[in-house]
């Protein structure tokens, strides 16, 4: 280890618990250090329902990592996941005092706060606070407000709430595995740290993580957080459905799936529409054949139905996805998923890789999409300790930058 810096992302999933350490890399990407994989328990649709199993499934996971890095974890950055975030954008005004009328860290802050006064529902509280602009003196798309003169400061913030307990039981549990949570942060946040670059934010896009029970998706444009929504469905569909449709077992649903499923027939050549796989029926010892072209028509219109519910909630949103749409999660890995979802989204489609500007190191141990957001914790980490651990001898308007990046982290 050459850095003081251990940037630690632990990705806590309902099918998987992730882990990835890293270390800053002279040219400024993340070195990775080591990972750990461990199957998950005790978590339903992302949300913790046995803190000791949860607990038990990330020692496995870190544990793992910490051989491979020889490091001692003691904090990380964990996700925040389940089905009942809901995204909201909101607006806070507030008046700019002083002879200067020069804006401050405060004004910022209480505009901030303005726009996240929220009738929250009992047992809800607010876990994200992402500013996606500010408004000085009617003027739009400003991100630096600070030291700007003018006397009347809107922001614009995109606020995420979920219930308090979902957050309470996984700090237990990642605590209970004897790890202190240093932040937590959305699921596909952390993805998106992972695999978008500035100017796709920039531009407009979508990131549609697709887990094992739930499936996020964060829209972004303008260089900030749009809209988040999250449904309650993942890959873990197209095994039940194999698994009644084929009257096979999970297990052996999930194999068929994972070894030769395709959801979309247009790429099966003649060959292979006749190929035949062999598989083994619930409670029997023989196997049976079945043709791959059988196999993708019981997965193709699963794969539509779950596509089009993202891109309705894009096209209720109004947002401007011409960025393209990124697919991260394990789900995402079924073959055919980006091509029935370009023609769904009506947008250039792809699976998202780690930004390789981002990483180095064991980089390819984690070349997944599964890994987006294990990986983007890992980055937001990092980039934080970077960050808290800097300041001297920079010009001020570096400072002003970190300043505001600290300042949207606090948020987030
Ligand atoms: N090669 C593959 N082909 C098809 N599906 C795959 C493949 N690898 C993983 N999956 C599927 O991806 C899903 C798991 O994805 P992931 O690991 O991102 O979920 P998770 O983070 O554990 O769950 P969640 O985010 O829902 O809490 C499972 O349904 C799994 O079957
Ligand atoms: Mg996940």
């Amino acid at each position: 280890m050459t850095s003081d810096i251990q940037a630690i992302g632990l990705d806590i999933g309902t099918s998987r618990v992730r882990c990835v350490i890293g270390e800053p890399a002279p040219d400024g990407r993340m070195n990775i250090v080591g990972v750990g994989e461990a199957e998950s328990k005790g978590l339903r649709r992302g949300v913790v329902t046995s803190t000791e199993a949860v607990a038990e499934s990330i020692r496995k996971a870190v544990g793992e990592a910490e051989r491979q890095s020889g490091l001692e974890i003691e904090s990380a950055v964990v996700n925040l996941s389940g089905e009942h975030l809901r995204g909201e954008n909101k607006n806070g005004v507030v008046a700019v005092a002083g002879a200067e009328k020069e804006i401050t860290d405060e004004d910022i802050e209480r505009a901030i706060d303005s726009a996240s006064a929220l009738t929250l529902t009992p047992g809800w509280e607010i876990v994200s606070r992402l500013p996606q602009e500010f408004i000085v003196d009617g003027q739009d798309g400003i991100t630096e407000p600070v030291g700007m003169n003018g006397s009347r400061l809107e922001a614009l913030v995109h606020i995420v709430t979920s219930p308090s307990a979902a957050r309470q039981n996984l700090v237990k549990a990642v605590t209970r595995a004897g790890i202190d949570v240093d932040q937590l942060i959305l699921e596909p946040l952390a993805a998106a740290e992972s695999v978008l670059t500035d100017e796709d934010k920039e531009y407009g896009c979508a990131v549609v993580n697709i887990g094992s029970e739930i499936t996020s998706l964060m829209i972004f444009g303008r260089g900030a957080v749009q809209h988040t929504a999250v449904f309650p469905f993942g890959g873990m569909l197209f095994t039940k459905d194999l698994a009644t449709g084929l009257r096979v077992s999970i297990p052996e649903a999930n194999k068929i799936k994972h070894n030769w499923g395709c959801v979309a027939t247009f790429l099966l050549d003649h060959e292979e529409r006749e190929e035949v796989i062999e598989i083994v029926p619930f409670g029997r010892a023989e196997t049976r054949g079945l043709s791959k072209e059988i196999l993708c028509d019981i997965m193709q219109p699963r794969a539509v139905e779950l596509m089009q519910h993202v891109a309705r909630e894009t096209v209720a949103a109004k947002a401007q996805i011409s960025g393209g749409v990124f697919l991260t999660g394990g789900g995402a890995m079924v073959r055919g998923l980006p091509e029935i979802a370009e023609q769904v989204f009506d947008a250039p489609t792809r699976v998202g890789f780690l930004e390789a500007s981002y990483v180095g190191g064991l980089a390819d141990e984690i070349q997944g999409p599964h890994w987006a957001v294990a990986s983007g914790l890992a980055l937001i980490s990092m980039r934080n300790q970077l960050r808290d651990g800097s300041g001297n001898g920079k010009s001020s308007a570096k400072r002003v930058a970190e300043w505001l990046g600290n300042f949207r982290d606090k948020f987030r």
